[in-house]
């Protein structure tokens, strides 16, 4: 750890390290990629990702442990999720095998930037791919680039553990039929504004609804929600267009398995929220991050949990997903490379 760096002042942003992994497709296939030190992309003025949004995207994190390995996490759920997405978007598939040893061969190379243990940082890791040639009609790319980074990280929320404060949004995130179940740049690119709305009113984030109904809890846009009822029973949405985050799929194993909690994953009515004891947003980058409050057009639910710390069920949720994580408590076969 030479780099000198104040990784428990860090927040949730960009520091350049030292390699990325980059391959390129064309003619049919991936060439056998490489790691670089140039964190520069040079494409057509008129490549497919620029015109038409031709991109997906990943996130997930590597952790030193207790006893100073370096380790990632379920990297090969995240390979599976990017061909998902890739399939969506018309997008070659970048192999699992090579997604998870590309990922390993990164952290390997980049171990200086990889936050010590106890240090509250992580190393996030964003693998992604783009269609790089010039198409101006609208039809996918033929050439691709596939790359992956990686950014020491503080708390994805300003307050870290802090509970936080979100409002219902008028906005809807994604169609019924569209694209809100794969992790593709444009479900983001249309979120922008209606974060920096949330922002300017004074909300940390957006709740999105059913764009159908207006009746049905989906996402934040950057997590997915958990919500504990007050006989400790965890419940989280279904929905097709949300995305299947990791963090959740890992959540209700560990509420389930670890914690002996039933789990309930189903539609859930807005009408239902108030009837919560607490609420919490879960994915790579969040972790599991209190919600305090969620205002539907002034009307307020204050979630009696409260707004000073994260309520318990969540708190034993989160300890023992990043006890996993840390090597702290023995991991379910596979979760940990
Ligand atoms: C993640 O949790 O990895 C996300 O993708 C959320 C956001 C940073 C885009």
């Amino acid at each position: 750890m030479g780099k000198n760096i104040d990784w428990s002042n860090l927040g949730f942003g960009y520091v350049k390290t030292d390699y990325r992994y980059v391959s390129n497709f064309k003619n049919g296939a991936w060439d056998e990629g490489t790691l670089s030190t140039d964190d520069m992309v040079t494409i057509s003025e008129c490549a497919c990702v620029l015109q038409y949004a031709q991109t997906v995207f990943e996130g997930m994190k590597a952790y030193t442990t207790e006893d100073g390995h370096i380790v990632v996490f379920r990297p090969d759920l995240n390979a599976e999720r990017m061909e998902n997405s890739a399939k969506r978007l018309e997008m070659p598939v970048f192999p699992k095998d090579r997604f998870v040893d590309a990922i390993v061969k990164l952290v390997e190379a980049n171990a200086d930037y990889v936050p010590p243990y106890g240090s509250g940082a992580t190393l996030y890791i964003r693998p992604y791919m783009f269609g790089t040639n010039a198409v101006i009609g609208v039809k996918p790319a033929d050439e691709y680039q596939f790359r992956a980074f990686c950014t020491p990280v503080g708390p994805y929320f300003k307050g870290g553990v802090k509970p936080i404060t979100i409002r219902v949004s008028d906005f809807d995130r994604a169609a019924p039929r569209g694209t809100g179940h794969i992790k593709a740049g444009l479900n983001y690119a249309m979120s922008l504004h209606a974060i920096m709305d949330a922002h300017r009113q004074g909300f940390d984030e957006n709740m999105y609804l059913d764009p159908a109904t207006r009746t049905k809890v989906e996402e934040t846009g950057g997590a997915n929600f958990l919500f504990v009822t007050k006989d400790n029973k965890v419940v989280t949405p279904k929905s097709d267009s949300i995305l299947p985050s990791i963090t959740r799929r890992s959540l209700v194993y560990v509420a389930k398995e670890y914690l002996g909690l039933e789990v309930e994953e189903r539609e859930v009515y807005f009408d239902e929220v108030k009837d919560f004891a607490e609420c919490g947003l879960c994915g790579t980058a969040a972790v599991i991050s209190p919600v305090g409050k969620i205002v539907d057009h002034g009307k307020e639910i204050c979630m009696p949990s409260g707004m000073t710390e994260m309520g318990p069920v969540t708190k034993k949720l989160y300890e023992t997903l990043t006890g996993i994580q840390m090597g702290r408590l023995e991991a379910p076969e596979g979760w940990i490379k």
